[in-house]
């Protein structure tokens, strides 16, 4: 397993961003046209593009495949399929999720057991992001366990964690706690209510955008608007 992920960091220091977009929709539909327009307008200042069940559900898994192959030197691939199964199957999605081009994925925590699966360096060599806390304010049951988890993240080989930016004094405990080798990825920026540069004030890595960029008229704008900001906060 990577810890130094290293294709996501030179991304971002060569585009001088800290953007992840989550590329859930867009105003048309996602068709491969549709999403290489988009990638192609937004290029230059996004550093990774996350993708889940709402893209992967509404295209063929080959059209994403291809669609990772066409832009794999210009974006950072991760899987967010919040993974949360027993570690067998685990192992066997991670290692599926990198035959098909991704860089990195994201998984729970809570379902422990994953020291086989995630500290065997042989098993797989993406990166992966465990999930510690999340951006909903009804996440409570996560959020009364974030200690337990923020602690075993640390006993597993993990590139990172995810942890939301609209909760941006857990970033800052975890920034703290965490080895500072540990990425930490944050969604809730734009639609879910945190300003661009929240997380990365607070300690985070890269923030996640979603709909703030994907259903905009003019993402281009957007990007580099989110980019002028973030330069603010770049340690
Ligand atoms: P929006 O449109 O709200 O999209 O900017 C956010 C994206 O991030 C995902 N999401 C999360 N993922 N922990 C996660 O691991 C969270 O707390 C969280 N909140 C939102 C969501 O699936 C969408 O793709």
């Amino acid at each position: 397993m990577h810890v130094d992920i290293g294709k996501l960091r030179k991304l971002g220091e060569a585009k001088s961003s800290r953007i992840i977009v989550a590329l859930d929709d867009l105003p048309g539909g996602v068709s491969p046209q549709s999403i290489d327009i988009f990638l192609e307008e937004i290029a230059k200042y996004v550093v990774g593009i996350k993708i889940g069940l709402p893209l992967v559900l509404a295209m063929d898994i080959s059209d994403v495949a291809e669609l990772i192959g066409r832009f794999k030197g210009d974006f950072y691939f991760l899987a967010d399929f919040k993974l949360a199964d027993i570690p067998s199957i685990v192992k066997k999605e991670l290692s599926l999720i990198e035959r098909n081009g991704f860089d990195g994925a994201i998984l729970h925590l809570f379902p422990l057991g994953l020291e086989e699966v995630l500290n065997d360096k042989d098993n797989i060599s993406l990166d992966v992001f465990g999930l510690v806390a999340m951006s909903h304010p009804e996440a409570r049951l996560l959020d009364q366990h974030f200690g337990d988890l923020l602690e075993y993240s640390t006993r597993l080989s993990l590139s990172g964690v995810v942890l939301p930016a609209t909760k941006p004094e857990l970033i800052q405990k975890a920034r703290k706690y965490l080895p500072p080798r540990y990425t930490i990825i944050s969604p809730g920026i734009g639609a879910q209510g945190a300003e661009p540069g929240t997380a990365l004030k607070h300690g985070a890595d890269f923030e996640i955008v979603g709909r703030m960029l994907t259903m905009s008229r003019d993402p281009r704008d957007v990007a580099e608007k989110i980019v002028e900001e973030q330069r603010r906060w770049l340690r």
